[in-house]
């Protein structure tokens, strides 16, 4: 990458995406670049965001970012700023199911059930879901804060609306739960909480939701192709137009 700090002089919008060496995240990026944008690929592991963003080519670039990392992360604001000079899209995309001890999906909806759900289980998916996203965007919200489109996009779920699984029709209700869903409810409260605190900037911040997607957090059991679930992503990533503070999903607005 060259020397950048002058962000008048990249033409291209510049998005950074966490979490997109693979699954939802690495097609986002594909998907961006496709549309003309530089992508920045966030990565814990920096040989993986290599390997990806040499599949996608020219104007894709790896950047180790850990979101659970306050090093790391500032580490990529600063090469951000030094090499890009600003950010037009931030994507909110990486998450983690669960913390690694439960080896199947069952176990994952039981130890999930509030009422046994491990205390430490909960703090590391808050880490990396929510808080990991709070601190992210507020290491590089200087550099949106100097584009002429900032957006912020959050990947959300559907599993954390409230108003959904409040309804006794909703059919994946009995899937709620203190764990991952729970931080997804948290990070759409953050993510209005940031749209409305922005609204005078013309900063945009939005949720959205993919469709139950084939990725490595629910072990490949989702029943959409990659490709299809970023769908809805990618549609909210690339909206400038529209408003802020939105919840979108693969059938347009979708309840908090
Ligand atoms: N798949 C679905 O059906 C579905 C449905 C609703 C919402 N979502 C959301 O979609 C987003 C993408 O998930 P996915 O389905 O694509 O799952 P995935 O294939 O497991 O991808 C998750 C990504 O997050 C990264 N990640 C995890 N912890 C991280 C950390 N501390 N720092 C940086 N990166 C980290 C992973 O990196 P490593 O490779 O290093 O693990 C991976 O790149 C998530 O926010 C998820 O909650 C997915």
């Amino acid at each position: 990458m060259k020397n950048q700090t002058d962000s008048s002089t990249i033409n291209q919008p510049i998005a950074l995406i966490t979490g997109a060496n693979k699954g939802l995240g690495k097609q986002i990026a594909i998907e961006l670049r496709g549309h003309g944008y530089i992508v920045l690929l966030g990565s814990r592991n920096f040989d993986s965001g290599k390997t990806a963003a040499a599949e996608i080519g020219e104007g894709a670039h790896p950047i180790q970012l850990d979101v659970t990392d306050a090093q790391s992360i500032q580490a990529a604001a600063t090469r951000i700023h030094a090499e890009f000079g600003r950010l037009d899209l931030l994507v909110n995309n990486a998450a983690i199911g669960q913390s690694g001890r439960y080896a199947s999906t069952p176990e994952i909806l039981e130890a999930s059930k509030a009422s046994v759900a491990s205390l430490e289980e909960i703090r590391i998916l808050f880490e990396t879901n929510v808080l990991g996203v709070l601190a992210v965007t507020q290491a590089m919200l200087p550099l949106i804060r100097l584009s002429a489109s900032g957006r912020i996009l959050n990947v959300s779920s559907a599993a954390g609306s409230l108003t959904l699984n409040s309804d006794p029709a909703f059919p994946y209700r009995s899937f709620f739960g203190a764990t991952y869903p729970a931080t997804k409810t948290a990070l759409n409260a953050i993510t209005l909480a940031l749209a409305i605190e922005l609204e005078d900037t013309g900063i945009k911040v939005r949720a959205a939701s993919p469709s139950f997607t084939a990725t490595a957090i629910n072990n490949f059991q989702g029943t959409d192709t990659i490709e299809v679930g970023a769908k809805a992503l990618v549609l909210a990533a690339l909206d400038t137009e529209g408003p802020t503070g939105s919840f979108t999903g693969p059938d347009g607005p979708l309840p908090w």
